[in-house]
């Protein structure tokens, strides 16, 4: 499993996201299509970037019980997504049914990711609003834990998380990891943020971009900027 950056695509409609993609005329980077294109653009969105060259992570953090997501991940399956994802709040029953739902005979299966807690969700929110009484970064590495016994292949997680996770999961245990920023720009409402080079560093296998790549003026060379700093 190859280190790589992927793209955050954070476009609201199809037009913007392939002008955005028109930029990059050599290497095809990995995208993460997220839930406001999708459903702004429609399940076609997945073929149309796929046939463009590019691999998927299509971030629809599912959560329902576990026959629905099966079959919603057998459909997502079928778009040809290489990688897609569920909230480990759904339980290892959820989880291993997604992995069932995305399994196909003769077919490489997509990676499949999980949310631990949300990084918008604060020790004291988790405790006030959800009642779980326990530190965040337990609860962070316990549902790490349940992803990696229900065959999952990794968690998205802080940067800053990332070897803690290894730890506890294996060092084959993906760790996919958004908050990336460069040393000179922008932070933005991020606030748990690391560098790609810092990323590298602490073991993380896949950095999740997206404004510093998406925002800038010259979107190649900020993407080429993160390859170099990540991948070496
Ligand atoms: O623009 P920026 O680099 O902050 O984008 C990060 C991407 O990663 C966004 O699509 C955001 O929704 C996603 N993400 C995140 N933190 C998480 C999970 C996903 O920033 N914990």
């Amino acid at each position: 499993m190859g280190k790589d950056v992927i793209i955050a695509c954070d476009f609201d409609s199809k037009q913007k996201v392939l002008d955005f993609l028109d930029l990059f005329t050599d290497k095809k980077p990995f995208v993460k299509i997220g839930m406001e294109l999708f459903y702004s653009a429609g399940p076609e969105i997945v073929s149309e970037i796929k046939k463009r060259g590019h691999k998927i992570f299509l971030d629809l953090k599912l959560c329902d019980i576990p026959n629905t997501v099966k079959k919603s991940m057998s459909v997502l399956a079928e778009l040809g997504v290489d990688m897609c994802n569920v909230h480990a709040f759904g339980t290892k029953a959820m989880m291993e049914a997604a992995i069932e739902g995305l399994t196909k005979e003769g077919k490489q299966r997509p990676l499949l990711i999980a949310v631990t807690q949300l990084t918008s969700t604060s020790e004291e929110r988790m405790q006030s609003d959800l009642l779980i009484n326990e530190k965040l970064e337990d609860v962070v590495m316990h549902y790490a834990k349940n992803a990696a016994d229900s065959g999952l292949d990794g968690v998205v997680c802080s940067p800053l998380e990332a070897s803690l996770v290894k730890d506890k999961c294996g060092k084959e245990f993906l760790t996919v990891t958004p908050g990336i920023r460069f040393a000179d720009g922008d932070v933005g409402d991020q606030v748990r943020i690391t560098t790609p080079a810092k990323a590298k560093e602490i073991g993380s296998d896949y950095i999740v971009v997206g404004r510093p790549i998406t925002a800038a003026e010259d979107p190649v060379a900020a993407y080429n900027r993160c390859v170099a700093e990540f991948v070496g």
